[in-house]
């Protein structure tokens, strides 16, 4: 499916926004907008809901452009979904942080050196989250934070080229399923140590998606959740989706 609405065309009246045409992955729909990192167009902003336009006053200059674009994709998104709702109020904000979606719907955003994209479907059960992240500068000291000593082990035999894109990959991955887990399961999780990344391959060349499962244990679920995900190099960032299937584990 493209991403051929009157959303989109909508968002690329209001310059400096770009829509990107993202497309579907599964069920899902994704859309994309390029942003500025300092100008709000106030175009913009009449674009918004009168509830995000409240958020948008009460965030700092510098958090608004990307705050305001995630909102944009976030309606383009959904837009495309067969059956969903106008949101003319538009989506507020949960406590926890996550966008709320309405009834029947799931969704999810994500913002990164000016380009924000949202996912969104509907609600089946199964919660979404997406992450994109820079890749650059490397942070060398992300794997100590984020990986546990099975994953640090199978990365080990990696050559130095490879292993800062798979860190990030792995990384993004953990913060696609953090998002796309309902608040409960959520709660039961204090570390991504305590989520294991298995991928289908390395993340090498740019556009092309790996698979991954992605298992997260702790001692406050009965038993381990597995929820799914893909990721791919996007040119200076990684992208990762992820969706569960697993809300009802408690
Ligand atoms: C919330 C978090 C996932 C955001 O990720 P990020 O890489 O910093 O930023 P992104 O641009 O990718 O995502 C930001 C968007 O995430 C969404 N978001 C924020 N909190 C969220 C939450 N609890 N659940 C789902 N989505 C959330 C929001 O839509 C936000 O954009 P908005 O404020 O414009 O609406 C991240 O900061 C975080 O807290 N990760 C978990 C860290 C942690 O506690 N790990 C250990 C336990 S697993």
């Amino acid at each position: 499916m493209g991403l051929e609405w009157e959303s989109i065309a909508a968002i690329q009246r209001m310059l400096p926004y770009k829509a990107l045409s993202v497309g579907t992955v599964g069920r899902w729909v994704i859309a994309g907008v390029c942003y500025d990192r300092v100008i709000v167009p106030p175009a913009a902003l009449l674009h918004l809901g009168r509830v995000e336009r409240k958020i948008v006053e009460e965030l700092s200059t510098y958090a608004r452009p990307a705050f305001v674009a995630g909102r944009l994709a976030l309606r383009a998104a959904l837009n495309a979904v067969p059956g969903s709702p106008t949101c003319p109020e538009g989506f507020r904000r949960a406590t926890d942080g996550a966008p709320a979606l309405p009834g029947g719907f799931m969704g999810s955003i994500t913002h990164k050196a000016c380009l924000a994209l949202a996912v969104a479907g509907a609600d089946c059960g199964v919660g979404v989250g997406i992450d994109l992240e820079s890749k650059l500068p490397e942070r060398s000291k992300l794997s100590d934070r984020i990986l546990n000593a099975d994953e640090m082990k199978e990365l080990r035999l990696l050559s130095p080229c490879d292993l800062w894109p798979e860190v990030l990959a792995r990384f993004s991955l953990k913060e696609a399923a953090f998002k796309s887990l309902t608040a409960p399961l959520r709660y039961a999780i204090h570390s991504f140590k305590q989520m294991s990344v298995r991928m289908s391959g390395i993340v090498r060349s740019t556009g092309v998606f790996q698979d991954a499962d992605i298992e997260i244990a702790s001692d406050r679920l009965p038993v381990a959740l597995v929820v799914h995900g893909m990721v791919a190099l996007l040119g200076k960032q990684v992208l990762a989706l992820s969706w569960a299937d697993c809300q009802d584990a408690m």
